[in-house]
């Protein structure tokens, strides 16, 4: 641990301090930087070999995860779950044993379970880096968001944002809650009375929700958390909570952002998806290397 970081895993949003989000964007905003010149690689963790474990599919996650630990020249190993003997019944605690037993000297892992990476952590000898562990946290995911944020108005404090659609299962609604909030924005959680967890204050209206505000963060139907009942009853979701061009006029101000993967015509039209003035996300994935380089770097760093 050092001492301007003082953790030793990255697990939630919950744990950090505003200070330690901004340390760990600060340093991020750096490596956007780095990555954007000639210079591609490092030997920040040369010698040192991440795992990366994902029990749940992923594109941006796991690739940026691992091309983060790459240009800061760690060896990086990618567990193959699909080929793996979790196949045959093994437990995620002895897999983790297993795993620690080979000292690897930082694990990154997502879990469709609630709580997998602390449970992970409690058994491991090296930093554990939580990818997403179902409804729980998506540390990550809420800084690079926060960093994308930051970059476009060069602050966070005083924004509004409303975070949009199923509240109720994303664990990226759940971190970029905490980490707005810490930072000083206004969040909003808007979308169906289905979708929006019981005892929070929500806007169940999409139009009164994104009025005004400046960031409208758009999230996918998690079909995979639901039962058929709840998945049939919200009909013609696009027609009710999908962000169109002329929805967005409420909101003339701001721009758009989606962690991705979009369904399009489902969440989000094509066209406000693809809109160069408006539309962060490709954004989003760029500042997602540079979060988890950021992640990897103080995590690692003694
Ligand atoms: C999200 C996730 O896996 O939580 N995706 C991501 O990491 N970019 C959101 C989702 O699956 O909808």
């Amino acid at each position: 641990m050092n001492s301007a970081f003082p953790h030793r895993h990255l697990l939630g949003i919950e744990q950090l301090s505003a200070d330690d989000i901004r340390l760990i964007l600060d340093e991020a905003d750096n490596w956007l930087e780095f990555n954007r010149g000639p210079r591609r690689r490092l030997d920040r963790m040369a010698g040192l070999t991440q795992v990366n474990a994902f029990f749940e599919n992923s594109t941006r996650t796991l690739l940026s995860f691992e091309m983060a630990g790459k240009k800061l020249g760690a060896e990086v190993v990618n567990m193959h779950v699909a080929q793996s003997s979790v196949q045959k019944g093994e437990t995620l605690i002895d897999t983790a044993l297993t795993i620690n037993a080979m000292r690897p000297d930082i694990f990154v892992m997502r879990h469709a379970s609630d709580g997998a990476a602390e449970e992970v952590a409690a058994v491991m000898d090296c930093p554990v880096v939580n990818a997403g562990d179902g409804r729980g946290e998506h540390p990550s995911q809420a800084l690079l968001d926060a960093l994308t944020i930051r970059r476009h108005f060069g602050r966070i404090e005083g924004l509004t944002v409303a975070i949009c659609g199923d509240i109720r299962h994303s664990r990226v609604a759940r971190s970029n809650l905490k980490s707005l909030t810490k930072l000083g924005a206004h969040v909003r959680l808007v979308g169906p009375p289905s979708l929006i967890p019981q005892g929070s204050e929500g806007f169940t209206n999409f139009d009164e929700g994104i009025e005004g505000v400046d960031v409208v963060m758009m999230l996918r139907i998690q079909r995979e958390r639901m039962d058929a009942a709840m998945s049939d009853s919200l009909g013609d979701y696009h027609a009710a909570y999908g962000l169109t061009r002329d929805r967005l006029a409420k909101a003339p101000q701001a721009v758009v952002m989606h962690p991705g993967p979009m369904n399009r015509g489902v969440e989000i039209a094509s066209d406000v998806a693809d809109d160069p003035e408006r539309s962060l996300i490709l954004k989003q994935v760029e500042a997602g290397v540079a979060v988890r380089m950021a992640i990897l770097g103080l995590l690692t760093r003694t």
